[in-house]
């Protein structure tokens, strides 16, 4: 029961817990690419601070009192209002559930549905984050080709037929439709209506990611998949941590009352936190929107910078996306390179980057791929970083 004299919890750990995470400083580049971060200089912070200020004035004794366990209903109802205006999705503010950034309520669903060996379908790449939620429940993720219009629905329904032939109904189809992450690419309009088709088909729920569907700086909107599905198969997921901060943790699940239902079980801890809420909704009332167009010009010059910098810097010698919004380049050196590898050398020289292998539900595919994100840096840092990036590539001899 002791471990040098201390307690030794090592054999009471239960069999549902993960395996220990590291602790420790995040280590963090000065080139920070690795992470989807907004634009730092950018954030509406005396706003967040006069919005807060006013809500508290106005219903500052509320905080004596546990916040609704959906979360604040004020801030439901503009979510829902949102999802109407935007994404042409039917939902009232009972149909919604507040939690920390969209991650709670990504693994508030997959808590919901996922057992061990669970099939779950995917893109080929796809984001991390969700990876590792869906390997905490055992899902047997599996990843479907892609191209530039999204998942391809013949190698999506192939996928199902094998499952189903297995015996093992997919538990759901995962897809962050727009701005795909780390693709860049957005899901056309006739792969959305496809993919819904499949799903009601195959009795398939979707979980749709659609945390950077704002940040949309060129080329047209399409509309959600929720919007296509008249069969309640859909559970959407929202965040206000691309278009406000990651720092306010707060994002939202749009689900059908039965999965709502077991979402709020699962979720622990009294509703969100009610102060980042009233911030946030007394400042979504009045100027997030034009924030969001405001963010959407610095993006787009930052995206240049990257695009021009990669131009420069990898010539001819790697290929790489052209996102018409949000965060990230999804970049394709040579066969045989290997961003892991590369990684630590990227680091000394001050450059973060996600190599691609974190993003493919094999956990091997991608290793001559890298998720570069430019929302952090100024154009000038990114032309900067770049550079060095490609010196570490070219050392390692992938850009010969
Ligand atoms: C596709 C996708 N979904 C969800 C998240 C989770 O973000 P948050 O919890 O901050 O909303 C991220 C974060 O980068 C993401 O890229």
């Amino acid at each position: 029961m002791t471990q040098g004299g201390r307690f030794d919890f090592e054999e009471l750990f239960s069999d549902r817990a993960p395996e220990p995470k590291p602790g420790g400083a995040v280590q963090r580049a000065k080139y920070d690419f690795a992470v989807a971060y907004p634009d730092p200089g950018s954030l509406p912070l005396d706003e967040l601070a006069s919005s807060l200020r006013g809500a508290l004035a106005e219903e500052g004794a509320d905080l004596a009192i546990y916040p609704h366990p959906q979360g604040y209903p004020p801030l439901r109802e503009y979510v829902a209002d949102k999802l109407r205006r935007d994404r042409a999705i039917e939902v009232t503010p009972d149909d919604v559930i507040l939690g920390d950034g969209s991650s709670q309520p990504l693994h508030m669903a997959i808590e919901a549905l996922v057992e061990p060996g669970d099939v779950v379908l995917t893109e080929d790449y796809v984001y991390s984050g969700t990876l590792s939620i869906l390997g905490r429940f055992g899902a047997d993720v599996r990843g479907i080709r892609c191209d530039q219009d999204g998942m391809d629905p013949d190698a999506l329904e192939e996928a199902v037929e094998l499952a189903q032939a297995q015996g093992r109904r997919p538990k759901m189809i995962y897809t962050i439709p727009t701005f795909q992450n780390p693709q860049g690419w957005t899901m056309t309009l006739e792969r959305r209506k496809a993919l819904v088709r499949i799903a009601q088909k195959h009795g398939v729920p979707i979980l749709e990611d659609d945390c950077y569907v704002d940040l949309r700086f060129e080329g047209e909107d399409v509309t959600s998949i929720h919007s296509l599905d008249d069969a309640g198969l859909v559970i959407y997921v929202g965040s206000f941590s691309k278009i406000i901060a990651p720092g306010m943790r707060l994002g939202y699940l749009a689900a059908p009352p039965q999965v709502l239902g077991v979402a709020r079980a699962v979720k622990s801890g009294g509703g969100v936190n009610q102060f980042t809420a009233l911030a946030v909704h007394r400042y979504a009332a009045c100027g997030l929107r034009e924030h969001i167009s405001d963010i959407n010009r610095v993006l787009r010059a930052k995206r240049d910078a990257m695009l021009a910098a990669l131009g420069e810097n990898m010539g001819s010698a790697a290929t790489w996306s052209r996102p018409e919004g949000a965060l990230y380049v999804w970049l394709r050196l040579r066969g045989d390179a290997n961003t892991t590898l590369t990684h630590q050398a990227a680091l000394d020289v001050d450059v973060g980057y996600h190599p691609g292998v974190n993003f493919a539900p094999d956990g091997v595919s991608g290793r001559n791929m890298a998720r570069l994100c430019y929302g952090y840096n100024t154009p000038e840092e990114i032309g900067e970083g770049i550079a060095r990036l490609a010196e570490v590539f070219d050392r390692a001899g992938y850009l010969d």
